[in-house]
């Protein structure tokens, strides 16, 4: 039970990949909290505390929810609007920042105290493999994650000493709610498997060993990385 008495708050653990996550915490021995906006009927299966928070119009009242100290936060709020750059408005960027990086820092900001009591916290953000590989119509979502990776250094460097790990995880496309429109029919399906080394799209339990390495001691000497889960997309390309 290597999570065993790790208390870790996924926000975004009811659907996709931080739901996956927080199963696979839960079996492990962790005692995982999940928050966002609904709970969802499969996260309610697994009987996990779940806090109702939209990171949207955030507000640090789930703190009173939370235990005194926290050894793990895995922020999984995430959007994929992929449109031609000159059909995306200002307004769309800014949505995409607020979703994927201002609800991520705020977040962080109101349980910094609870990471810093834990004598060794390990954080995990989500980008995406279009943060590393230039894709058309991927500009507010690339624009957005790139942040994410910046954040992600940044504070890692910062909170070092305090033995705080700050990792991300940049998936390609994989088989969640978020990316149904991408996946719904088998043409596209199968489409999309074509175009990644590895002949498939990626799946929630891909991502999910990603973040538990993150936040087990078995990593417990990496911080300020990205790790690019993506059937080898952003790194091989096939003769
Ligand atoms: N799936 C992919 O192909 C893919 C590819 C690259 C990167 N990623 C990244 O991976 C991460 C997880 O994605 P996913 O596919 O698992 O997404 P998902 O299935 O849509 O799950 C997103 C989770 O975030 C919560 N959430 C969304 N908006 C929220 C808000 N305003 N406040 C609080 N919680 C909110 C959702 O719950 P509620 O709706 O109840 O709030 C849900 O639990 C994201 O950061 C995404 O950008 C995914």
């Amino acid at each position: 039970m290597p999570f065993k008495d790790k208390n870790i708050l996924i926000i975004g653990g009811t659907s996709g990949i931080g739901l996956q996550t927080a199963k696979s915490l839960q079996e492990k021995g962790a005692n995982v909290i999940t928050a966002s906006r609904k709970q969802s009927s499969e996260a309610e299966a697994l009987s996990l505390q779940h806090l109702p928070l939209d990171v949207m119009q955030f507000d640090d009242s789930i703190l009173k929810e939370l235990p005194n100290e926290l050894h793990g936060l895995v922020y999984c709020p995430g959007s994929i609007k992929l449109k031609p750059f000159e059909r995306l408005q200002v307004e769309d960027f800014r949505t995409d920042l607020e979703l994927n990086v201002l609800g991520a820092v705020q977040v962080l900001k109101a349980v910094m105290p609870l990471l810093k009591k834990a004598d060794g916290a390990s954080v995990v953000l989500f980008s995406t493999v279009a943060a590393q590989l230039g894709m058309p119509f991927h500009t507010s979502i690339a624009t957005a994650k790139a942040a994410v990776q910046g954040l992600t250094v940044a504070l890692a460097a910062e909170y070092a000493n305090a033995q705080i790990r700050f990792n991300a995880v940049a998936p390609s496309l994989t088989d969640t709610p978020l990316a149904q429109s991408l996946l719904s029919t088998p043409e596209k399906a199968e489409a999309s498997a074509k175009r990644h080394p590895l002949g498939r799209v990626g799946q929630p339990q891909d991502m999910a060993s990603a973040a538990l390495f993150l936040l087990s001691q078995d990593s417990s000497w990496m911080t300020g990385q990205v790790l690019h889960i993506d059937g080898g997309m952003s790194s091989v390309k096939l003769l």
